[in-house]
């Protein structure tokens, strides 16, 4: 998959991108909005295989602007239904619009040729921008759920679910 937007490129993970995919996830400063503030350690040889495997169903997918790879996407597709999520991992381009237009380029791309009906995606109650974010590009809150999880040192948190359904 390789979709562009002017200086902002989505496209497939490659095998390459493995081992900046497991840098970014041992980041703690990277994590902590996922919940996991000490960073995941990963198995580089199964994020290959998973990589190599990638079909239209479930791709993981890095952010590059002007060709330097700055982040990732994910979207996870099933019964016409796609869960996405968003990570700019280069602090220095949060912040500056990207995120917003990255959200729209892969959502313009699963309903117009994914033909997908719905995206839903998530985030922690605290991630204030996120919300914006999605609630800018039109998605709709559909659940809080309080202290529904632990994140990595025990501490409870708190999700908001969002979708957004395509129109015809
Ligand atoms: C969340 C994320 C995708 C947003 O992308 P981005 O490129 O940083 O954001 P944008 O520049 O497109 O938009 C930011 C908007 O949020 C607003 N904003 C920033 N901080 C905010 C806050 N604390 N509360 C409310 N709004 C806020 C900005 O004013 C801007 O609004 P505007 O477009 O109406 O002016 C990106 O910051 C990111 O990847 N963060 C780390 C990982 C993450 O949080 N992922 C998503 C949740 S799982």
């Amino acid at each position: 998959m390789y979709l562009k937007d002017d200086d902002l490129v989505i496209r497939d993970a490659a095998t390459e991108d493995v081992q900046l995919l497991c840098d970014w996830w041992a980041d703690g400063r990277v994590m902590a909005h996922a919940g996991f503030p000490k960073g995941v350690y990963t198995d580089a040889a199964k994020l290959m295989d998973k990589i190599r495997n990638q079909s239209d169903a479930e791709r993981r997918l890095i952010i590059e602007i002007a060709s330097d790879r700055v982040g990732e996407m994910v979207y996870r597709t099933k019964d016409g239904v796609s869960e996405v999520g968003i990570k700019i991992c280069d602090f220095s381009f949060q912040e500056r619009g990207y995120g917003t237009r990255a959200l729209k380029l892969l959502i313009g791309y699963l309903f117009n040729e994914m033909k997908v009906q719905k995206v839903i995606l998530d985030t922690n109650l605290n991630n204030k921008r996120a919300q914006h974010v999605y609630e800018k590009i039109g998605f709709r809150k559909t659940a809080v759920r309080i202290d529904s999880w632990k994140d990595q040192l025990g501490v409870p948190q708190s999700s908001v679910d969002y979708e957004l359904i395509r129109e015809f």
